[in-house]
């Protein structure tokens, strides 16, 4: 048998910690061949909350976990860690303005991008989760400039499976028929589903809808504002289908995409389709043998092109936000 692959996450003592690391355990995140070793980082006022998690996580007897470890400091947690999913973040909280927001994970971001570069294993794949996830994906990639920087990727996959799900129920097919959906941009409001390169049952998304009104006034704003739905409904944000993308993720970017298919996630732009070198932006990819490749060569439509283009001018705006604080 395999050795065990190490997984970090931080913020493991939240809502979304609470979903993922019994499922990392499980084997869903790496498959049912490979053993993990969790390493959890959190902040000293909830390293006891982590730490009853991991007694749940140990009441469980999974054969995959190999133990838990946790950490209320940065280089230690990350110390050889092949996979890590940083999910705490600083929420925004009232009054805030978004400089100090980007200041505040800036305080969070840089410090973690350094202990990646110190110490994690050469092979180390990052999944940023928290909140702006782009940006702060951006702003620990800056700090780590001894790993390859498209091994820094954040999390667009549940805007993907929730623009899945709501195309699939539109039409009345099952979720499998929905292939090639893409969210470019950011994690955001402004971020775009684009159901033209999409298929179903082989046949053009778009057309198979045939309504351009359900498209540019339910469909897209449902999906870019589907956190607030859930919020409103549950009266807490999106924690287990958050936790469920991050697996998918992970999932797919370690064992590979199907060949009719590919998925959404936020990676550092080689400049395709017109968004700027570096910028962390979703983007469709595929994925093989543990590498993921922005799939070139689809038409982007006069529907489709301004909305990317404002979604990549907010990354933009992010990220100069963030060099004027020197946090890139
Ligand atoms: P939460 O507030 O329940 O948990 C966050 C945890 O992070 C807390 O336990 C906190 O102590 C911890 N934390 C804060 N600073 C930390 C640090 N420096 N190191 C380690 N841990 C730290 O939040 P929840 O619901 O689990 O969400 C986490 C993040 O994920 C939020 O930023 C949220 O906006 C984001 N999110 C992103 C989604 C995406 O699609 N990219 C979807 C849903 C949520």
């Amino acid at each position: 048998t395999q050795a065990p692959v190490n997984v970090t996450v931080t913020g493991a003592a939240g809502q979304i910690g609470y979903a993922l690391l019994f499922r990392i355990a499980s084997g869903q995140l790496l498959g049912q061949d490979t053993p993990v070793r969790l390493r959890l980082l959190e902040i000293p006022q909830a390293v006891k909350a982590a730490e009853g998690t991991a007694l749940e996580l140990e009441d469980c007897a999974f054969p995959l976990l190999a133990g838990t470890d946790i950490f209320d400091d940065a280089k230690q947690a990350f110390e050889g860690t092949n996979i890590a999913l940083l999910v705490g973040a600083r929420p925004r909280t009232k009054g805030m303005e978004r400089s100090d927001l980007l200041e505040a994970n800036g305080g969070i971001f840089k410090p973690q991008g350094e202990a990646i570069n110190a110490g994690a294993a050469d092979d180390v794949r990052v999944l940023v989760v928290g909140n702006p996830a782009n940006t702060n994906a951006l702003i620990a990639r800056s700090h780590a400039p001894d790993v390859p920087a498209e091994r820094f990727t954040a999390m667009t996959r549940l805007d993907h499976n929730r623009a899945v799900a709501q195309l699939a129920k539109k039409l009345g097919v099952p979720v499998t028929d929905v292939k090639r959906m893409t969210i470019w941009g950011n994690h955001s409001a402004t971020q775009y589903p684009d159901v033209f390169n999409a298929e179903v049952k082989g046949r053009g998304a778009a057309e198979a809808v045939n309504d351009e009104k359900w498209l540019a006034e339910e469909f897209i704003p449902r999906v870019a504002k589907r956190g607030a739905e859930i919020i409103e409904a549950r009266g807490a944000s999106s924690a287990a289908s958050a936790a469920n993308a991050a697996i998918d993720h992970v999932f797919d970017w370690v064992n590979g995409t199907p060949q009719d298919d590919w998925v959404s996630m936020g990676v550092p732009s080689d400049g395709s389709y017109g968004v700027p070198e570096g910028l962390i932006s979703s983007f469709p990819v595929t994925c093989t043998g543990g590498r993921y490749e922005i799939v070139q060569g689809l038409e982007i439509n006069e529907f489709s092109r301004p909305r990317i283009d404002a979604s990549v001018q907010e990354l933009a705006d992010e990220r100069d936000a963030v060099r004027k604080l020197g946090l890139v």
